[in-house]
């Protein structure tokens, strides 16, 4: 073999690996599913981010080599060497994942464009010098990876500490249920403080990890037997896959059976009636006695999740 032929075939060896990137990122080929949590999503960019690497530095390599201590020429390619990067970092920036999870096609395009901004960073890299490129591509196929599991991305499945609790719960000490006679009326948004973490102040939910409230929790209401569903999963938690607005989210929702009724009836009816939420027509705040009536169940989560798979859901 000749070095020519030698080092066309590390081209095709490269564009191969690289179409194998991202092929493994578009159809998830044994990667955790994307759908489930920002984490995952991660991971696949990663792989798509490694994949346009990859064809940058192939593409680059099909092409004269850089003169050894890159001319004056070379140096004009260290600002898209540098700038695509940074660029991709930007599109990764938390603060846009909910308006682009919202827009399933410029999601799409997202990830058509971290192909394309890991190409041109290897490419202009390697044109630069081929330490570069490979420093560039490593660097920024790092930095996605990276995303999944650092910056500030994946809120942890919280288990709250019982101190929380208690801010929520005046009637923490007494058995779960009972309230003691002439305790305060509970505040709703008070006992709401232990479900933000998941589902969020204004009740957004986090696409992908956390279902909405605002806007879904009427929905839910509205169903025939949805009302009690709905009971059963703040008594008893909910475990299964389940769709919310075009989306799948298969987590774990934990049970705050050990609220009282009069807290889990007032945190409902406060979800149920803010955020432009409203009670379904003709039905009444939901009260404490029908929690007292649904806790005599007792449900697993996976038996929760049988009774929504019933339900008849837009
Ligand atoms: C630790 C995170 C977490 C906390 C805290 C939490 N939830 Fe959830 N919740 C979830 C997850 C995850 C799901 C979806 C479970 C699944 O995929 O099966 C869910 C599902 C739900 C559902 C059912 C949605 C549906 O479409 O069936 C309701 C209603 C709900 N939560 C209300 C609440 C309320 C009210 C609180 C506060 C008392 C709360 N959640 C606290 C994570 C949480």
């Amino acid at each position: 073999m000749t070095g020519t032929t030698r080092s066309a075939a590390t081209t095709y060896v490269l564009v191969g690996l690289g179409v194998v990137a991202i092929v493994v990122a578009a159809l998830h080929l044994g990667l955790p599913d994307p759908d489930v949590s920002i984490r995952n999503h991660h991971i696949q960019h990663a792989f798509f981010v490694l994949g346009g690497a990859l064809l940058g530095v192939a593409l680059a390599r099909g092409r004269a080599r850089p003169a050894a201590g890159a001319g004056h020429g070379a140096n004009a390619w260290l600002l898209p060497a540098i700038a695509a990067p940074l660029a991709i970092m930007f599109a990764m920036w938390p603060s846009t994942y909910e308006y682009i999870e919202e827009r399933p096609l410029l999601h799409v395009a997202e990830h058509g464009v971290f192909i394309v901004l890991a190409a041109i960073t290897t490419f202009a890299g390697w044109r630069f010098s081929r330490g570069t490129g490979w420093l560039l591509g490593g660097m920024a196929t790092a930095m996605a990876w990276a995303a999944a599991f650092g910056f500030g991305v994946t809120p942890p499945l919280v288990t709250l500490p019982a101190s929380t609790l208690a801010v929520a719960s005046p009637t923490a000490t007494s058995p779960a249920g009972a309230s003691p006679a002439g305790a305060q009326p509970v505040d709703g948004a008070t006992v709401y403080q232990n479900c933000v973490p998941c589902h969020q102040a204004q009740g957004t939910g986090l696409p992908g990890a956390f279902p909405p409230l605002a806007g879904h929790l009427p929905q839910l209401l509205a169903a025939p037997g949805g009302r009690e569903y709905v009971e059963h999963v703040l008594l008893y938690g909910l475990q299964g896959s389940i769709a919310v607005a075009g989306r799948t989210y298969d987590g774990v929702m934990p049970a705050w059976g050990h609220l009282g009724d009069d807290e889990l009836a007032a945190v409902l009816d406060y979800v149920a009636g803010s955020w432009g939420n409203a009670l379904p027509a003709g039905q009444q705040p939901v009260t404490a006695a029908e929690f007292a009536a649904a806790r005599v169940k007792q449900l697993t989560p996976q038996e929760v999740h049988a009774l929504r798979q019933g339900l008849d859901l837009p």
